[in-house]
């Protein structure tokens, strides 16, 4: 018999109830649900709406069912309508009449809007160490690497000479980021909405502080209608995990390109890469190409909680029980891409030599050597016309600027002396790239700090 059942004169229906049920996806809650209902029943005893008698046994019991669900001597029962309604019908079989005395004042409204933030909480703390572990891994390897010259692209076409540790320091300051915003989301969710009720309080003399206080939340949520009906807190971290996707995304999406023949700037470890059923030659890519692949079906789960919430009215409506199977899966899989993601970089090798071959194709140069001339007293879009010129014709006839003769260079303006090549050769123009922010290894050295700080690495 269902909880609710006094009003009914039928049992449900089987394949209905099935329907309804949400224990195989929200038993993972329960922890939470307990917690939660502890620090409401220690508030009952507290405020007089329940003796304190019956507030110690219902608190013993429900440290008794955390127990055995731990261990597993109680096993969740998959006919149950919800994690919340399986834990107090347990608490009744177990204590009789005190167990039926814990839902006095509390609604399941309430109560599945404190679980899902309790739990969130904890798993905004296991990402942030993730992502922060990250960011340690990358500025380790940048360090290693601030004289590891490679080129920069836009357009995917070679643009200007950057260093391998300038840009892993990008990938940096975009982590940092995400840790600003989980940040933010775990503390704009650190509000309970435990007293809110169903919808409208309660008649019971409750005290939202105290509850609020056990469970270490900020304060209770101001409004009791917004307490059950907001899920504003899923969606923010399913964006905030949409992002961390996205740049986990797009520097798999370098690595797949790195780790071609075409670039060999790295060579994953044995371990993190797979074999091919029919080709031998193969190394695969595999976990990159997932985690380009999983990010799709994060931003599907930020989707699904968007659009669940848009037409539903105030306040709870059994829509909002979607809430929990995609902001699971974007929870979970973030954390398994990083988990994944942080071994394969920590054990990747790094091709600096085929870095520094791509670096001198591609006249990268190019702007170095219309610099040269502005600094000789050239106004930049003349001198930005024969650099251009003697690419055109470095092209035509398979030279480089480094190779091409100084008569050549002589032949478009006498402002071209010998010191040319010192001023276009890539470790000259990586090291005059001085500005804040930049690839000199003094610019990037000042970056490293800046970020150890930012991630407390010393
Ligand atoms: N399993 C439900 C959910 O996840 C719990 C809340 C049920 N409330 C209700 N009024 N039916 O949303």
């Amino acid at each position: 018999m269902a909880l609710w059942a006094g009003r009914f004169s039928k049992e449900i229906d089987a394949g209905v109830n099935a329907f309804n049920s949400s224990i195989s996806f929200d038993a993972r809650m329960y922890r939470n649900d307990i917690q939660g209902s502890v620090a409401h029943a220690m508030m009952l005893g507290e405020c007089g709406i329940i003796t304190k008698e019956d507030s110690e046994t219902i608190v013993k019991g429900l440290c008794e069912i955390l127990k055995d669900l731990d261990d597993g001597t109680l096993e969740f029962d998959p006919n149950a309508e919800d994690i919340h309604m399986f834990v107090e019908a347990e608490l009744t079989k177990r204590y009789g009449d005190v167990g039926k005395r814990l839902h006095t004042s509390r609604s399941r409204n309430d109560q599945v809007a404190l679980d899902l933030r309790l739990y969130l909480r904890d798993e905004i703390v296991e990402i942030q160490g993730l992502v922060k572990k990250l960011a340690v891994v990358l500025t380790e390897l940048a360090e290693k690497h601030t004289e590891t010259v490679m080129p920069g692209y836009t357009h995917l076409q070679r643009a200007q000479p950057v260093t391998f540790a300038h840009h892993l320091l990008a990938y940096v300051q975009m982590l940092l980021r995400d840790l600003g915003r989980l940040e933010d989301t775990a503390k704009r969710m650190n509000v309970c909405p435990l007293g809110s009720g169903a919808l409208a309080g309660t008649t019971y003399p409750i005290n939202r502080e105290m509850t609020a206080n056990f469970l270490e939340f900020d304060a209770p949520m101001a409004n009791s209608l917004d307490g059950v009906s907001d899920r504003d807190y899923c969606i923010e971290l399913a964006n905030t995990i949409s992002i961390i996707m996205m740049h986990l995304s797009r520097f798999s999406e370098e690595i797949i390109l790195w780790c071609s023949w075409e670039f060999k700037f790295i060579e994953l470890d044995d371990a993190f890469a797979t074999g091919s059923s029919i080709m031998p030659q193969k190394k695969n890519p595999d976990i990159t190409e997932l985690i380009r692949g999983k990010t799709a079906r994060v931003y599907g789960d930020l989707q699904t909680l968007l659009v669940m919430m848009k037409g539903t009215p105030l306040a709870y409506n059994k829509d909002m029980q979607e809430d929990k199977e995609a902001i699971f899966d974007a929870v979970d899989t973030v954390k398994l891409c990083l988990e994944t993601f942080i071994p394969m970089i920590e054990t990747m090798q790094v091709k600096k030599e085929n870095m520094r071959a791509a670096a001198a194709k591609g006249f990268i140069n190019a702007t170095d050597c219309a610099d040269y001339l502005v600094k000789k007293g050239m106004p930049f879009r003349d001198a930005y016309k024969i650099s251009g010129t003697l690419v055109a014709k470095c092209i035509n006839e398979n030279l480089t600027l480094e190779t091409l003769p100084l008569e050549a260079y002589q032949e478009m303006t006498p402002l071209f002396t010998e010191d040319v090549y010192e001023a276009i050769s890539l470790e000259t123009c990586v090291k005059g790239r001085i500005s804040q922010g930049g690839p000199s290894p003094e610019a990037v050295a000042k970056q490293i700090a800046l970020v150890k700080s930012q991630l407390e690495m010393e």
